[in-house]
């Protein structure tokens, strides 16, 4: 029997998709026929996006001007969303990552913005989306591998996704009553723009070159390469699907084996 993934004429927001893993869930979401709103704070680089995904796969894809750290931007953007489709039936939940840098590095200012970030806007998102999501709802967030094994010199990154994970893993519980799933998937290295800014980051403070910092890394994963966006957004698609039916309260690494743990 075919797996038929059911999301054609499904409502999908997903935040923080101008580029990134965000836009390549997005994409892959539109490409299997849902209704796809898409956001980023930058308006010309949204609606580019909403634009071209459009036209590779036929679908109906609303670009929002949002910023999900700003509570009044959130509330908006459901507005909008919800004002246009009537519904959500898959919201995936991203922002851009914090800023790299070990403990003393930090003021109460940049923590203060890296929680209103990474993981307050899960927060208001999932409180006002909720309203309008039934049952076969899945809620998605994007964490990192961290929740599992924190990240050296990721300080900030490390202590948010902790809280989106037990965020996310209680929601699941309290959710499922009302038949909506929820899962956090972790990406390892999937190569986007923040990872090569990292990578030269890294490659800079090291005096080594991006190729260097690459090659590296990538003798640290079990399949031995960064992995690719649409690689991370099929595994999305499935959780964010009506063949997914039992699968909630997981947070799932799509790392090419890179976590060691258990
Ligand atoms: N790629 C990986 O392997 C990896 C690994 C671990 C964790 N992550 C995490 O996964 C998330 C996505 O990563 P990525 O690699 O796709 O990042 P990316 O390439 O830097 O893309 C980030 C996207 O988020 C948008 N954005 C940033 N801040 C926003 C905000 N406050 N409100 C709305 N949109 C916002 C950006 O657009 P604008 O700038 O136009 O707003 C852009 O479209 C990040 O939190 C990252 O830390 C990624």
């Amino acid at each position: 029997m075919a797996l038929d993934l059911g999301l054609k004429g499904k409502v999908a927001l997903v935040t923080a998709s101008s580029r990134g893993l965000g836009r390549a869930i997005a994409h892959r979401l539109a490409g299997e026929g849902a209704k796809v709103a898409v956001c980023s704070r930058d308006q010309a680089r949204v609606e580019e996006t909403a634009q071209t995904i459009a036209e590779q796969t036929g679908a109906e894809v609303f670009p929002v001007v949002a910023d999900v750290s700003r509570a009044e931007s959130v509330n908006k953007l459901i507005d909008e969303v919800v004002g246009r489709w009537g519904r959500i039936d898959v919201l995936v939940c991203n922002a851009g990552g914090p800023p790299s840098g070990t403990f003393e590095m930090f003021d109460d200012e940049v923590w203060q913005r890296a929680f209103e970030t990474n993981l307050l806007s899960v927060v208001r998102l999932v409180r006002a989306a909720l309203p309008h999501m039934s049952k076969g709802g899945k809620i998605i967030t994007i964490a990192s591998t961290s929740v599992k094994q924190p990240i050296p010199g990721l300080i900030l990154s490390n202590t948010m996704r902790a809280g989106v994970a037990g965020l996310m893993k209680s929601l699941a519980e309290e959710l499922a009553p009302r038949g909506i799933l929820v899962n956090t998937v972790c990406p390892g290295r999937i190569a986007t723009d923040r990872v090569q800014e990292l990578d030269e980051s890294f490659a800079a403070k090291k005096g080594v070159s991006v190729e260097e910092v690459r090659r590296a890394v990538s003798a640290q994963i079990p399949l031995g390469r960064y992995g690719e966006p649409d690689e991370f957004a099929r595994v999305v698609a499935f959780l964010a699907s009506d063949a997914n039916t039992y699968v909630t309260g997981q947070a799932l690494m799509i790392d090419g084996g890179m976590v060691k743990a258990l």
